[in-house]
């Protein structure tokens, strides 16, 4: 090519791939993973086997669950060493930080199995990541709180497990109230996958120039940590915060509106959805489900009400299309759950765990691909003579 290309801010017309993954219709408010409604997943599946369907392109026979299962659960041990490496991070240091570190780490720890051309290697790389992301993830918290690590058990399902890593104190039984676990993994079934997002299309940037699953998630994990990106149901929980109360939402409005104000509405608006985002709507319907079955009262539900309502009637997000996505209500059932402010974005990095690493193993299987290199448009310096320090 002798330079002729398209100028494409953000990629908003150009396709980087080809998958067979998962297929939006954003004008139309769709989301099929491999094929099948979001909704009907929601309502009928559970987050291991549609990481399973991700991965596999099928949903698993029984016995195909079984093993799939039976796999992660030998893989969801954190290798002792790698506890080591929390005790270098400050206790304050925040989680997607040490996320991504511990992930990046992984490498570093299975060498023996790096070949990313062995289809073998990668479904382990696969069946690794899956099963130690909620185990890292619990270990970033309780560092943070200063308590000691919990060891996975192997007899409860993945979310349950989870939960027990996260929230277990010694010498009390902990009551898990299934209505969080299931709340738990429905999130985590409608975080899974979305195609070329930013941090998926990060991960196959990274895996296009040959590098290992664990560096090529970790720079995933990096790319979704910004707000505009899965920090935003952490940030849209601090904006709650800060709006305060529902008579404060008409300002909130009126500051996001202003150009010159650098306030947006977190958790509004998409790259693709024009219409709705179908996981928002999902989404929000679960929010008032889970706050009542747990008999949490957040007056922050009520602030959120009166500003999706004040917004989606208000011309300037109207005109713009701009709507609740996926994580605008997402926060505040973490919150219900106890999860804290800080773990939003580790909670979404450990259902995107089986979008990512399925779009890399998607990538490695597909004949032809080639290392991603985009191109620029050059507004620097034209051409000039290098001057001695004395005569610039
Ligand atoms: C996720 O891509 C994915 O699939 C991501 C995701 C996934 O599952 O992987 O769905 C997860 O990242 C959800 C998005 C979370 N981010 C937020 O909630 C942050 C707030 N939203 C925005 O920053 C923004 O809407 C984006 C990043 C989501 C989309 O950005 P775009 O497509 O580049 O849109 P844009 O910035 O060009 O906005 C178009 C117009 C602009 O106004 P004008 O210049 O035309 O006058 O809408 C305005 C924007 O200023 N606008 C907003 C707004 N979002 C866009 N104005 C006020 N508040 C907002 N939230």
């Amino acid at each position: 090519d002798t330079g002729h290309f398209t100028y494409d801010v953000g990629y908003g017309s150009t396709a980087s791939t080809k998958s067979a993954i998962t297929y939006i219709d954003g004008d139309q408010g769709v989301l099929l993973y491999r094929g099948y409604p979001i909704e009907q997943l929601a309502e009928k599946s559970n987050f291991l086997e549609v990481a399973y369907l991700l991965l596999n392109g099928e949903l698993p026979k029984q016995d195909e669950f079984a093993a799939f299962e039976n796999q992660i659960t030998h893989h969801t041990m954190m290798h002792e060493s790698l506890k080591n490496f929390f005790q270098g991070f400050h206790h304050d240091a925040h989680p997607m930080a040490m996320l991504a570190a511990a992930v990046a780490s992984l490498s570093a720890f299975y060498h023996d199995d790096l070949d990313v051309e062995d289809p073998a290697d990668r479904k382990l790389a696969a069946i690794r990541l899956i099963a130690k992301m909620p185990t890292i993830a619990a270990a970033c918290y309780r560092y943070s709180i200063g308590w000691p690590f919990r060891y996975p058990r192997n007899n409860l399902e993945y979310v349950d497990r989870f939960l027990h890593m996260m929230f277990e104190v010694p010498s009390e039984p902990l009551t898990m109230s299934p209505v969080a676990a299931k709340a738990l993994d429905l999130l985590f079934i409608l975080h899974a996958d979305h195609e070329q997002n930013a941090s998926t299309s990060t991960v196959r940037l990274v895996g296009s120039t040959g590098a290992n699953p664990y560096a090529s998630i970790a720079a995933g994990i990096t790319a979704l940590w910004g707000p505009a990106h899965g920090g935003a149901n952490e940030a849209v929980l601090k904006m709650l915060e800060e709006i305060g109360t529902p008579d404060k939402v008409e300002t909130a409005v009126k500051r996001a509106k202003d150009k010159n104000d650098s306030f947006r509405l977190m958790g509004f608006g998409h790259r693709v959805y024009k219409n709705f985002d179908p996981r928002a709507k999902i989404i929000r319907e679960m929010c008032h489900k889970v706050l009542a079955e747990l008999g949490v009262n957040d007056p922050l539900l009520d602030v959120a009400m009166k500003l999706e309502e004040a917004a989606l009637k208000d011309e300037y997000f109207v005109e713009r299309k701009l709507y609740p996505n996926v994580d605008f209500y997402s926060g505040i059932i973490y919150k219900a759950l106890g999860i804290p402010t800080e773990m939003f974005t580790v909670m979404f990095a450990i259902a995107r765990t089986a979008g990512w690493i399925s779009h890399w193993i998607e990538q490695h299987e597909t004949p032809g691909s080639r290392i991603g290199r985009p191109r620029q448009i050059y507004t620097g310096a034209g051409v000039r003579d290098y001057l001695a320090s004395g005569n610039r």
